[in-house]
């Protein structure tokens, strides 16, 4: 379009109508901007990964060890656990949007081998681990009502404080417990300074490693039973008193609370003591894939039973003979492995399908845990 410089009322027109547009479009923009997430969630690329080479882990003797403690366990072979790199830095990680994500991968991996590593997850403090856990979105558990109380650190819980000097032998969490965690998963902060391997084993390789005869054992002598002895609140005693357990202060609450959770025999003395007693079956079934599995601590049942304010006998109150413990301890480190975590590292387990435990070590080292309902 021309125009002509003596029509200075249809230029101004011209220019008040060009700007107009481009405050309309402008208008428009900031509108579509106003739509678009704040954010675009960053996809985390989970890699297949693999573990450095094999090794063979020295298992230092300690006080009280049996003969059937092994001198030294291997690395975990080949397709023994699933292993994925998340290629996070802590400075770049969104824990949250990590959790998310990493949600998805342990669904679909953890079925297939009971036991996942998420190497560089870029969690580097228990403010970012805290967030993680809340990102993965699974219903949590924490040890209370039933263990030692555990350190806290942002809200998650540290690893049991058992001193690095001494071992902790493998076990399922909570095999003890009416209703123990479906998962388990450990966060590694920081690794020790020597020692300290994370000690693994497939629930399914322990069973088979028992003999028919022990299984069936346990069946007929009615499975394994569990007793634990709380003090009266007034009494002066070595055990700890049932409403320091519990935080309920009469014996009727104290003895509730521990219904609530599923325990059933339940009662109480004259002198105040209160006996919380679970029975459980030797063996369960895996609660997705059915598979039978060895699922309890009866390894720690100790003579003279009645000593001791937990208690680990056959369903039948009968001590479990040293023959059966030896047999047991023995199917453990038979298929037992040693892995090392570094910083970063994620350790997640189907509780049902493997068992835990670590080597012992010097300096500091720092874990985190989280265990889940579901
Ligand atoms: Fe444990």
């Amino acid at each position: 379009m021309v125009i002509s410089a003596d029509k200075p009322l249809v230029v101004a027109m011209y220019c008040i109508l060009a700007f107009l547009r481009r405050l309309t479009w402008d208008l428009q923009q900031a509108q579509t901007a106003r739509r678009l997430p704040v954010k675009h969630q960053r996809q985390i690329r989970f890699t297949p990964g693999s573990l450095d080479c094999r090794r063979t882990f020295e298992i230092p003797k300690q006080a009280g060890d049996r003969p059937e403690v092994a001198e030294h366990v291997e690395s975990p072979p080949d397709g023994y656990l699933a292993v994925f790199d998340a290629h996070q830095s802590p400075a770049e990680a969104d824990p949250l949007e990590a959790g998310q994500q990493a949600r998805q991968l342990i669904d679909a991996e953890l079925p297939n081998t009971g036991i996942l590593l998420i190497r560089d997850t870029g969690l580097s403090n228990p403010e970012s681990c805290s967030r993680f856990a809340q990102g993965l979105g699974y219903e949590r558990m924490t040890y209370e009502p039933y263990g030692s109380p555990r350190k806290k650190m942002a809200g998650m819980d540290a690893v049991t404080a058992v001193p690095g000097q001494f071992r902790q032998d493998i076990h399922n969490e909570m095999s003890y417990n009416p209703q123990p965690n479906s998962k388990i998963m450990f966060m590694c902060l920081q690794p020790a300074e020597s020692g300290g391997e994370n000690l693994l084993a497939k629930t399914a390789d322990f069973t088979s490693n028992i003999s028919e005869a022990t299984l069936q054992r346990f069946n007929l002598k009615g499975g394994v039973r569990y007793l634990r002895v709380y003090e009266h609140p007034c009494q002066a005693s070595s055990l700890m008193s049932w409403d320091e357990r519990t935080g309920r202060h009469s014996l009727q609450d104290a003895a509730q609370y521990w219904a609530d959770l599923g325990f059933t025999n339940i009662r109480s003395r004259r002198d105040g003591k209160l006996f919380v007693e679970n029975k459980q079956p030797a063996c369960i079934h895996h609660p997705t894939s059915g598979q039978p599995l060895f699922f309890n601590i009866a390894q720690t049942s100790v003579k003279p039973a009645c000593s001791t304010p937990f208690q680990v006998t056959y369903g039948d109150g009968d001590d479990i003979e040293d023959w059966v413990v030896a047999e047991i301890i023995r199917a453990h480190w038979s298929s037992t492995v040693a892995l090392r975590l570094e910083q970063g590292d994620m350790l997640v387990l189907d509780n049902y399908a493997a068992l835990h435990g670590r080597l012992p070590y010097r300096g500091e080292r720092t874990l985190l845990t989280l265990l889940t309902r579901d």
